[in-house]
């Protein structure tokens, strides 16, 4: 069931979450999107407020709405609670990470042209969160990969280039070590494949595949990965297009999308008002082009690259001088 209501979740998210979503939500209500946004905080906001990082209302909210904004999240690092956001796509099943990764006019980068598309496992592989100690300075992390989850992803994959024209799908693994898990993953995936005839598959290795990224990048169209090899890739690719602040992401399952920037809470700049609210932007677009707002979302995008291609209001992240709000600022200017 796709959502039909007119609320949307918004969680604004911790560190520059705060800064780049309060401009988000400006630049929309600008172009007429004015939904009713329900905010709910978690992570370190929700520990701060309600003491725990993933408080019930947030819960609650998404299962109403279907749909949410969300800023990035403080996971602490090997200690601590849970990843809100990995709790979170288990939770909604949120199976399919997206991320288009494309060349913006007005940001100057090795490569030119790039249009790619990165698809991620998002619910098992490492990311399941089975770790234990077996004895004093032994640990181990259960890796899981199932033929459900990874016919699923790649169905969706494959749907995905079939709808949108694309011509290639290259399937990504380590299964020359990891003979059982991976095997399983690139099975699953040529099983899939032969249904979609038209779509040219091939695979890679992970390892290959991070250089031939930096190297020859115009060779890849769609990239299908589980879960850790996608995360690490995804980041790879936005440094090709100039950075982290600048691409989006969707969390899809069958019936609920969570739409995010791939980027996470910036601590070196948070609170400084520098954090360029692109990312969360682009993030925002594909969520209006989901809930079938195809006019605004082609608004603010043209609106959003008018002020990249003229540089005269850019962040520093990408060779600016301008805060984020003099940005949204620029940005909602330009909206025709
Ligand atoms: P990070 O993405 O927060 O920062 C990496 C670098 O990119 C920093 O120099 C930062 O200033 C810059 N940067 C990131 N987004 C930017 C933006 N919008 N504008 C300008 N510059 C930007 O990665 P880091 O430092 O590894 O992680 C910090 C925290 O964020 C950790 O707690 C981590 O767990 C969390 N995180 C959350 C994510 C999420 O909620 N989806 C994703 C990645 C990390």
């Amino acid at each position: 069931m796709r959502k039909t209501g007119n609320a949307v979740t918004l969680i604004p998210g911790d560190g520059i979450g705060l800064e780049i979503s309060d401009a988000v939500v400006k630049i929309l209500e600008a172009a007429g999107f004015r939904p009713e946004w329900e905010i709910a905080l978690a992570g370190e906001s929700a520990i701060r407020d309600k003491g725990v990082p993933l408080p019930a209302d947030v819960i609650e909210s998404i299962e109403r709405t279907r749909v949410g904004l969300k800023g990035p999240l403080k996971t602490p690092i090997a200690t601590g609670h849970k990843s809100v956001n990995v709790s979170l796509r288990q939770h909604f099943n949120l199976y399919a990470a997206y991320r288009p990764v494309q060349s913006l006019e007005g940001i100057d980068t090795k490569w030119k042209g790039i249009d790619l598309v990165v698809i991620r496992e998002n619910t098992e592989g490492l990311y399941s969160g089975i770790e234990h100690e077996v004895i004093p300075g032994v640990v181990e992390s259960l890796k899981v990969i199932t033929r459900s989850a990874s016919e699923r992803i790649a169905a969706f994959a494959f749907d995905y280039a079939r709808r949108t024209g694309r011509r290639k799908i290259t399937i990504v693994h380590k299964a020359n070590i990891m003979k059982l898990s991976d095997g399983l993953f690139l099975e699953c995936s040529r099983k899939v494949a032969a249904r979609y005839p038209e779509i040219e598959v091939n695979d890679s290795i992970v390892d290959n595949t991070c250089m031939q990224l930096v190297m020859k990048p115009e060779q890849f169209d769609i990239l299908l990965l589980e879960n850790l090899y996608g995360d690490i890739v995804s980041d790879l690719a936005a440094g090709l297009v100039g950075g982290l602040g600048l691409v989006p992401g969707v969390n899809y399952g069958d019936d609920c999308a969570l739409f995010e920037a791939v980027h996470g809470t910036a601590p070196d700049i948070a609170g400084k008002g520098l954090a360029n609210p692109i990312a969360l932007l682009r993030s925002a677009v594909l969520m209006l082009e989901y809930l079938e707002f195809g006019e605004i979302a082609v608004r603010v995008d043209k609106a959003m690259r008018k002020v990249v291609r003229e540089r005269k209001t850019l962040t520093p992240d990408i060779g600016g001088n301008a805060t984020t709000d003099e940005m949204c600022k620029a940005i909602i200017g330009s909206l025709e």
